[in-house]
């Protein structure tokens, strides 16, 4: 086998709650991470010159040591040593520093793609241990689908399936500082944290309007403080039939939940005149787990 093709799924964080700090700065989640559709493509292929090189669409995106794909390799490469490179073609559709776990999802898809193409003797949950200490939402990455995910989001147990549903997703044109966000949040000030528990019990029951109602993020109001178009473009969306809306992880990506494609697509337009932003798409949940 001489080259491997692997897709990235992102993510959304269904409800997020930050349940303490730890000594490192790190904060405990408890959070429900769902995969979507929208993905990133790798294309990975062997060279014979013992070098890592990434190219990619995305012309501004760095593609040295600060992207997660090269460092990602560059762990591999220096565990097992191969007397082969490789060259990577890393296709972007998920938007960047979006909350949407875009550059997580490549490093999982990179370690995997390697593990396979090299047959590096790796165990899953040795991977999954390689990929915690390249970032907390990497272990999600590789096992994609629905989970709750606490400790710093590497501690992952799949749940049911979450049913289909039509997600709208806008990202603002700003830049979020995810260190930031999370360094600026006040536990005392939490003034409404999402009931986990209860949307577990809605995933078992497939309940699409139990879930809607339930969504939370405790990042909202850090974020939000800092750009209320975020709580605007959450309105909107609910102004457009969306049956809930939340921003996900850090930010400041919002998505709304909608029950039919045609009141997706016509929130989509909506917002993109509105706010006048290009990273706006419809997209459908990545299910793998168990469906009732
Ligand atoms: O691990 P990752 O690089 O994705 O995390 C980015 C930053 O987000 C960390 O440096 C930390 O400041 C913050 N973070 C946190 N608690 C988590 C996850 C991330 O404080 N559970």
């Amino acid at each position: 086998m001489d080259y491997i093709n692997v897709y990235a799924n992102g993510k959304i964080n269904i409800g997020l709650d930050i349940v303490g700090k730890r000594e490192d700065g790190y904060h405990d989640l408890k959070t429900i991470m769902q995969s979507i559709r929208l993905h990133d493509k790798l294309y990975i292929k062997k060279i014979y010159t013992p070098k890592i090189k990434i190219v990619t669409n995305l012309k501004w995106l760095p593609i040295d040591e600060r992207n997660l794909v090269y460092k990602a390799c560059d762990l591999l490469f220096s565990k097992y040593k191969p007397d082969k490179g490789v060259y990577i073609e890393l296709t972007k559709n998920i938007p960047v520093s979006a909350g949407l776990g875009g550059g997580s999802a490549d490093c999982a898809a990179t370690l995997f793609g390697i593990r396979r193409l090299f047959n590096f003797p790796i165990s899953n949950n040795e991977l999954m241990e390689i990929g915690a200490s390249l970032g907390a939402d990497v272990p999600f990455c590789l096992q994609r689908g629905t989970m709750l995910a606490e400790g710093i989001g590497d501690r992952l147990t799949r749940l049911d399936n979450h049913p289909p549903v039509y997600i709208l997703l806008a990202k603002p044109n700003i830049s979020i500082s995810t260190p930031k966000i999370f360094s600026e949040f006040d536990n005392e000030k939490v003034k409404k944290r999402p009931d986990i528990d209860g949307m577990i019990k809605d995933l078992e029951k497939g309940d699409i309007e139990g879930l809607s109602h339930k969504m939370v993020n405790v990042l909202e109001e850090v974020t939000i403080k800092k750009f209320p178009i975020i709580d605007s473009i959450k309105k909107s969306m609910i102004e457009q039939g969306a049956m809930g809306s939340l921003m996900t992880g850090s930010g400041p990506t919002v998505f709304g939940y909608f029950d039919s494609r045609d009141k997706a697509y016509n929130g989509l337009r909506y917002i993109r005149k509105k706010y006048k932003l290009r990273e706006v798409y419809v997209t459908e949940v990545f299910n793998i787990g168990r469906t009732n």
